[in-house]
């Protein structure tokens, strides 16, 4: 595991070249693959975390941008952390979901068991830190709102 806090810069090209008009092969038992995208846009990749469990989760990243989540196969959680507090959320077959808020993900039924197509933009930053970290920073910007 990386040191914590950190940061990632993500800039294009951040997906592999694809042949046009031809399916392309999702990824086997990968936590994050991107497929493909739109230069300066947006990239879309499968999501299959390694962990299985909440207690295996050791930190939560945070995008400048929104993520989309869509559960295409199996099981996935994903944990995030709004204004202090933790929440589970169980991923819908087909339902997406926006994150804003730092997150990570598991799968609940073991290891890649489940899959999530994911939409970002081409170039984004991302922070990485501890829940503790997280929690302390949404609560110290609660109350300079207050
Ligand atoms: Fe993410």
């Amino acid at each position: 595991m990386k040191k914590l806090p950190r940061t990632k810069i993500i800039r294009n090209p951040s997906f592999p070249k694809t042949r046009m008009q031809q399916p392309i092969a999702l990824p086997i038992k990968k936590r994050w693959k991107p497929l493909c995208g739109d230069a300066k846009h947006w990239r879309v990749g499968i999501f299959s975390p390694i962990i299985a469990s909440r207690k295996e989760v050791v930190e939560f990243e945070q995008h400048d941008c929104p993520e989309l989540f869509m559960l295409i196969e199996g099981a996935l959680t994903l944990v995030v952390i709004e204004n202090g507090v933790e929440r589970q959320i169980r991923l819908k077959k087909n339902v997406p979901v926006l994150v804003t808020a730092p997150h990570a993900g598991f799968c609940p039924n073991g290891s890649h068991t489940g899959k999530a197509f994911v939409v970002e933009r081409d170039e984004f930053d991302t922070m990485y830190r501890s829940k503790e970290d997280w929690t302390s920073r949404q609560k110290k910007g609660a109350q300079r709102h207050a």
